[in-house]
């Protein structure tokens, strides 16, 4: 099948590389014209596990990058819209989805086969059909369900295997306004063999992915206030309630030989110092403001904002136990990034802990696998002194924080001077393995 993927993102690249590895034929647009020399070098903007092998292996046989939105269209059967949908105020910004479709509508006009119009990017419930289609239309001066359709589809991947998230889903959700366009999505699938396809309209799909974000956004928050609970009452560990949770057989089903499946979902009721990234903060606050339009309160869902965003605090609590005063004290922030295998720093929790640390006075010595050089775009080299070493970020430590969970920082019990206060973020070391230890949840 010719596709056009519009938006070289995260998501837009990752869609466009992977459908063309299943065999599609795809066309990658992009507005920025160095994006686009970029990946038509088999170089990507972005870095994904597996993404450059897959790509130079791709390009210039059936996929190709380009800047012309048009052609593409009228070249393809279906558009994939892959644009970013950033944060402003408290709500998603629509400015470049309602752009691109305003131009594929423009090339729809000029185009006398059916062609169908996928929304891929994170939308609010309502925005296909209430904002993409009107504006393609209108552009076009065709009809919806006549001359072109309109669906929805959007992505679950990870960030740091989103390669092996698209190439592997666990679910297809497609989202068609009628039959035909949903027949045309179908087409675009068919080549993932014996997954399980859920078909419906583009409102649930949009609201199939803030839901699935939402809950375990839901399930973080729920296992930190356990954890806040647990260490207030004393002598409960966090991670033996959840162990215990765990055990349920409707969480951790026991089948018929008798073993045991402990499902990955189960990870999201780790307690730590909070969720981060691109997704789960922005997607919450995303879908508040959107009940709120419709009068609907998301109580719950504040609260899941309410609790994560406090969450930093109780690294420095645990910390403040023991220093009451961090002025001119000496603090390692390990991890950087908002989880491990990425260097993605957004609404990660070592800003804000980074930020109370340096409010306090404290000298701060951060390390982090690969995210340093965003930090550094925050917190400049004379803020925050940053190291090349696990080593180099401990040493004259009077205490370390541990915030990300790279699994590098393993090795920590064997480094650490017996009187060196850490402080696990991620409740990642076994407890007793170090002298003075304190971990959220505990
Ligand atoms: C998340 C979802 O997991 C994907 O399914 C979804 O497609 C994606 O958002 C998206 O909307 O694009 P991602 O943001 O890459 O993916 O990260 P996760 O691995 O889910 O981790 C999110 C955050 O939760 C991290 O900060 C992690 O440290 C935190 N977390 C995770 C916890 O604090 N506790 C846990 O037990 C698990």
């Amino acid at each position: 099948m010719k596709i056009s993927v519009v938006g070289t993102g995260y998501v837009g690249l990752v869609s466009g590389v992977c459908l063309a590895a299943k065999g599609h034929d795809v066309t990658c647009i992009d507005v920025d014209q160095a994006k686009v020399d970029m990946i038509n070098r088999g170089h990507p903007p972005i870095y994904e596990e597996g993404l450059e092998d897959l790509l130079k292996n791709l390009v210039g046989k059936n996929l190709r990058a380009d800047t012309n939105l048009q052609k593409a269209v009228l070249d393809t059967d279906l558009s994939l819209i892959a644009v970013g949908t950033p944060f402003k105020g408290d709500e998603i910004d629509l400015q470049y989805i309602q752009q691109v479709s305003r131009d594929i509508g423009a090339a729809i006009k000029n185009k006398d086969a059916y062609h169908v119009v996928v929304v891929k990017s994170t939308v609010v419930p309502g925005t296909t059909d209430r904002v993409v289609l009107p504006l393609l239309e209108e552009s076009s001066g065709k009809k919806a369900g006549i001359d072109f359709g309109v669906g929805m589809n959007p992505e679950f991947l990870r960030e740091g295997v989103a390669v092996n998230d698209f190439m592997e889903p666990d679910r297809i959700v497609l989202g068609g306004i009628d039959q035909p366009t949903l027949a045309v999505m179908d087409q675009l699938y068919t080549v993932f063999d014996g997954v399980d396809i859920l078909h419906t309209n583009p409102r649930t799909a949009e609201m199939i992915k803030y839901t699935a974000n939402s809950l375990l956004a839901t399930m973080i928050s729920f296992s930190n206030e356990i954890g806040n609970l647990s260490a207030k009452v004393g002598d409960i560990d966090v991670t033996e309630v959840m162990k215990g949770v765990h055990l349920d057989k409707r969480l951790s089903p026991i089948r018929e030989d008798g073993e045991r499946i402990t499902p990955s979902f189960t990870t999201y009721i780790e307690a730590g110092c909070g969720f981060g990234g691109s997704c789960f903060p922005k997607d919450v606050k995303a879908l508040i403001a959107h009940g709120k339009k419709f009068g609907q309160a998301m109580s719950l869902l504040d609260s899941v904002i309410e609790v994560n965003e406090d969450q930093p605090n109780r690294m420095i609590e645990l910390l403040n136990k023991h220093f009451p005063d961090l002025n001119g004290v000496t603090v390692a922030v390990l991890g950087l990034a908002f989880k491990p295998g990425t260097d993605d720093i957004r609404e990660s929790p070592a800003i804000p802990i980074i930020s109370r640390l340096l409010e306090a006075g404290a000298t701060v010595q951060a390390f982090d696998p690969i995210a340093e050089k965003e930090m550094k775009h925050l917190y400049s080299e004379e803020q925050v002194c940053y190291c090349q070493e696990i080593d180099h970020a401990i040493r004259g430590a009077q205490a370390v924080l541990l915030v990300t969970r790279w699994p590098e920082f393993a090795a920590l019990p064997n480094m650490l001077d017996k009187d060196v206060l850490l402080v696990d973020g991620r409740r990642m070391l076994p407890k007793d393995s170090i002298a003075r230890y304190e971990g959220i949840g505990l």
